[in-house]
C-alpha cells in the first residue's frame, strides 16, 4: 500500500482550476479553487493565459494542503484532470508560451475545418479518429499556433519548440520545466487532438501531414492510470500517477465501468459519455468515439460522448453579458419567477453547435419572443436549453450503441440547480440521478492517480464507496414533453446556418 493518507487532484478547467483532496473512502476534505481570465480577443476567439494557469495550479495546490493543515507528505499521489482540446506550444529551453492557449470554444480555425472538409466531407478523418472534422479539437489549432507565431514552424522542426493540452504543460512544469520536466499526455486528451489513431493509441503520421503537425513537439502519450513521475513543483516528491481529460475523468469517478454506463457532466459545456468497451463504437448520430480510459498496460476502454459547447456557459453569459443576474445561483430564482418558458427558446450556438449537428455555421438565436416575454422566460429557455441538448444526445448514443440509458447519472456545477435537473428528468422522461460525492472530476482523477500508486487496490474497491444523493423522477405529460422538444427542433434549424 501506498504511503500517503490523501490523494490530490488538480482539476483544471474552463473558467477555473480546483485542487481537491480526498480521503482513503474517497471523501473530499479539502479544496482550493481560483478563477482565470478569459480572454476574448475578437468574435469566436477563445484563449488562456498558460502561465496564469501555471501560477493558479501551484498556489491552490498549496492552500488546499494548508487549509486541510497537511504536508505534501500526505499525499500518497496527485492525479491531474483537465478541460479537453485546449492547446498551446512553449520554448522548451525556457518554458515561456510562445502565444495564448487556443481554449476548445475557440472557433478562429473555421476557415481551415472548411478547407479541409471540401474533400471529402467533415467525416473524412472519422475512421481513424472518432472525430469529425471541427474546430473544436486541437490539431487545427497547433497548426494555426505554429503558423501565427514567427519562426514557431521552423523552430519546432530544429526540436526548441514542445506542443501540449493542458495536461501535458502542467505535468512539464511540475516535473521541472525546462529542467527535465516530463513531455508526456494519456490517451484520453491524445484522442481529442485529432492526431491520435484510435485503435492503436499512437500519433497517426497520415493524420500529422494532413493537419501539419510535426511529432517532434508532440507529447509520449502514456496510459491514464500510471507513476509518470515525481513532482519538483510547487513541492517536491509527490508521484504524479493519473491524468484523464476532465469529461473521461468525470466518467471514471462515476464509476462508469461497465459498458452501457453512462454520466452527464453540467459544466461550462456539457458532456455526455458512455462507456461503450474495449472496442471503438463508430458513431453514425453525430457523437464522436473517444478513449474512456486506460489504466496501465490494460486494453483502452473506449466511450462514445456527446459534446455540448455551452451550457454553465449560457448562465455566465446572463450574468456577464447581458447583466440579468448578479451570480450564477440567481438564475434558478429568475427562472422560477415565471411559470414556464414563456414559448421562448435560447439555442446557445457560440461556438457553431457541436454534437448531434457539428455545424460551424449556426449562431446563437433567442427564439419565440413576444411582448409578454420577460427575463425570467430568458433565463427558464437559457436552463432548458441544456436540458434539450441532452435530449438530442442521449437519443443519438442510444441510436448507435443500442443500448437504452434507464436513468442518467449527472454531475458538475449546474446539478445544483433543481429546477434544471427536474426539467431534465421531464424532457427526458427518465430519471436523473445525483451521486453523493458531485466532485466527480476530481475524483475520477483522484481514483485513476490513487489505482496508480496502490492507494486503492483495485475498482471493485471504488465501487463500495458510490452512493446516490438525490433522483428526480420524470413529471411531465408525454404530449407536453414532446410539444416542447418540438419547438425547440424549430429553434434548432432557425440557427443553422446563420453565419455563412
Ligand atoms: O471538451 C471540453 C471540456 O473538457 C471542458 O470541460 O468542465 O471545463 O467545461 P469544462
Amino acid at each position: 500500500m501506498a504511503g500517503g493518507s490523501h490523494v490530490g487532484a488538480l482539476d483544471q478547467g474552463t473558467t477555473s482550476t480546483r485542487f481537491i483532496l480526498f480521503d482513503r473512502q474517497g471523501r473530499p476534505v479539502a479544496h482550493a479553487q481560483r478563477e482565470h481570465e478569459q480572454i476574448f480577443p475578437r468574435p469566436g476567439w477563445v484563449e488562456h493565459d498558460p502561465a496564469e494557469i501555471w501560477r493558479n495550479s501551484q498556489s491552490v495546490m498549496r492552500e488546499a494542503l494548508a487549509t486541510a493543515r497537511l504536508d505534501p507528505s500526505a499525499l500518497a499521489a496527485i492525479g491531474i484532470t483537465n478541460q479537453r482540446e485546449t492547446a498551446l506550444i512553449w520554448d522548451r529551453r525556457t518554458g515561456r508560451p510562445l502565444h495564448n492557449a487556443l481554449v476548445w470554444q475557440d472557433t478562429r480555425v473555421d476557415p481551415a475545418v472548411a478547407a479541409l472538409a471540401r474533400e471529402g466531407g467533415i467525416d473524412r478523418f472519422r475512421g481513424r479518429t472518432g472525430l469529425p472534422l471541427a474546430s473544436y479539437f486541437s490539431a487545427l489549432k497547433l497548426a494555426w499556433l505554429l503558423d501565427a507565431v514567427p519562426e514557431a514552424r521552423v523552430r519546432a522542426e530544429a526540436g526548441e519548440v514542445l506542443a501540449g493540452t493542458i495536461d501535458t504543460w502542467l505535468v512539464w512544469n511540475m516535473t521541472g520545466g525546462p529542467e527535465g520536466g516530463l513531455h508526456v499526455t494519456d490517451p484520453t486528451n491524445a484522442s481529442r487532438t485529432q492526431l491520435m489513431a484510435l485503435d492503436r493509441l499512437a500519433w497517426d503520421d497520415a493524420l500529422l501531414d494532413a493537419f501539419r503537425v510535426p511529432r517532434s513537439v508532440l507529447p509520449a502519450i502514456r496510459s491514464s492510470s500510471e507513476v509518470f513521475g515525481e513532482t519538483r513543483a510547487p513541492f517536491p516528491g509527490v508521484p504524479i500517477a493519473g491524468i484523464l481529460g476532465d469529461q473521461q475523468a468525470a466518467l471514471f469517478g462515476q464509476l462508469c465501468f461497465r459498458p452501457g454506463e453512462a454520466k452527464n457532466t453540467y459544466g461550462t459545456g456539457c458532456f455526455a459519455l458512455m462507456n461503450t468497451g474495449t472496442e471503438p463504437v463508430a458513431s453514425t448520430c453525430g457523437l464522436v468515439t473517444t478513449v474512456g480510459y486506460r489504466l496501465g498496460d490494460a486494453p483502452p476502454v473506449y466511450a462514445l460522448e456527446g459534446s455540448i459547447a455551452i451550457a454553465g456557459a449560457l448562465v455566465q453569459w446572463l450574468r456577464d453579458n447581458l447583466g440579468l443576474i448578479g451570480a450564477s445561483a440567481e438564475v434558478e430564482t429568475l427562472a422560477r419567477s415565471v411559470e414556464d418558458n414563456g414559448d421562448v427558446y435560447l439555442v446557445p450556438a457560440f461556438s457553431g453547435l457541436y454534437a448531434p449537428h457539428w455545424r460551424a455555421d449556426a449562431r446563437g438565436i433567442l427564439a419565440g419572443l413576444t411582448r409578454f416575454s420577460n427575463k425570467g422566460h430568458i433565463a427558464r429557455a437559457a436552463l432548458e436549453a441544456t436540458a434539450y441538448q441532452t435530449r438530442e444526445v442521449l437519443e443519438a448514443m442510444e441510436a448507435d450503441s443500442g443500448i437504452a440509458v434507464e436513468a442518467l447519472r449527472c454531475d458538475g456545477g449546474m446539478v445544483v440547480n433543481d429546477l434544471l435537473m427536474q426539467f431534465q428528468a421531464d424532457i427526458l422522461g427518465r430519471p436523473v440521478l445525483r451521486p453523493k460525492v458531485s466532485e466527480t472530476t476530481a475524483l475520477g482523477a483522484a481514483y485513476a492517480a490513487g489505482l496508480g500508486v496502490g492507494f486503492w487496490p483495485g475498482v471493485e474497491a471504488l465501487a463500495e464507496q458510490a452512493g446516490v444523493d438525490r433522483r428526480w423522477h420524470p413529471r411531465m405529460e408525454k404530449a407536453r414533453r414532446e410539444a416542447l422538444f418540438s419547438a425547440w427542433g424549430r429553434a434548432v434549424e432557425r440557427s443553422l446556418g446563420w453565419k455563412r
